[in-house]
């Protein structure tokens, strides 16, 4: 007589009780950062509506309150799919071969104007004699995380600033460094801004639109390709972030 066999993984209550308090702490949160740009919405709409015949040069700024508004909202979106997709822990969808020095070329030049208009320089510095910065990766991905940690890094230094991008590689790993002279980092607060949502200054975020989502990012795309990201920062003194790819 066969006997069908069954696996059954059994999770300890405590386990299960800590994935359902973080599955709830994110409905939460995702919930509470989608109603903020709501409200907005629907007050910016209904100033609109009550001023749109005796005040047009007034209803034309509330109309571009409500496109960035929207905006705002739909990279909330994005950011959120973006995360939900790299932490389904599927890994890699089509790794090939990226030249990680050229995909960070073309990012620094997307980013050029939103530093320029900041007044920041951009500097490209290369250690060793290393040529080759190939790693077996997914380009949609490591894109989205060089722009994540080079947006940080333009919008969290003071105009004048300097944002200065390192690559070095041996054999084994790629090591790329983002470094800046902007606010930095407090270190109490450094263990957490990995997090999902973590912003160190709240009330500052609300002027530069960010929801704290880059740097979850950041941290799934460096694990989805076997690698690790690292922060070193002090408060006022700038920081440094490191990104280690392995090259197979
Ligand atoms: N280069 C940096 N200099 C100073 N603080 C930084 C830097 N990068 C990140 N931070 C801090 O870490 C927090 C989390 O960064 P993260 O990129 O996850 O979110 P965000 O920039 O606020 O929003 P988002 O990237 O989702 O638009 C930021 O709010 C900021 O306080
Ligand atoms: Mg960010």
């Amino acid at each position: 007589m066969s006997r069908s066999r069954r696996e059954v993984s059994y999770f300890s209550i405590d386990e299960l009780e800590r994935v359902n308090k973080i599955r709830r702490d994110f409905i939460a949160n995702v919930s509470h950062e989608l109603k903020t740009p709501a409200t907005s919405l629907r007050l910016l709409a209904e100033s609109l509506e009550e001023i749109i015949d005796e005040d047009p040069s007034q209803a034309r700024l509330f109309a571009s309150q409500l496109r960035s508004e929207t905006e705002r909202l739909s990279q909330l979106i994005t950011d959120l799919l973006d995360l939900a997709r790299l932490e389904s822990g599927e890994g890699l969808e089509a790794p090939g071969p990226v030249d990680v020095r050229g995909l960070l070329m073309g990012v620094l030049s997307r980013m050029r104007r939103a530093a320029r208009q900041k007044n920041i320089t951009f500097k490209w510095k290369r250690f060793g004699r290393a040529a080759d910065y190939t790693v077996q990766g997914d380009e949609t991905q490591l894109t989205s995380m060089f722009t994540n940690l080079i947006d940080n890094a333009v919008k969290y230094t003071q105009p004048g600033g300097r944002v200065e991008v390192t690559g070095d590689s041996d054999e084994e790993t790629v090591v790329i460094s983002i470094s800046d002279t902007g606010i930095g980092i407090p270190e109490k607060k450094l263990a957490r801004i990995f997090e999902r949502f973590y912003r160190v200054d709240k009330d500052r975020s609300k002027s530069t639109g960010g929801t704290g989502l880059g740097l979850s990012i950041v941290r799934h795309v460096a694990e989805n390709h076997g690698g690790r990201v690292t922060v070193e920062s002090a408060a006022g003194e700038g920081s440094t972030f490191t990104v280690y790819l392995p090259r197979s």
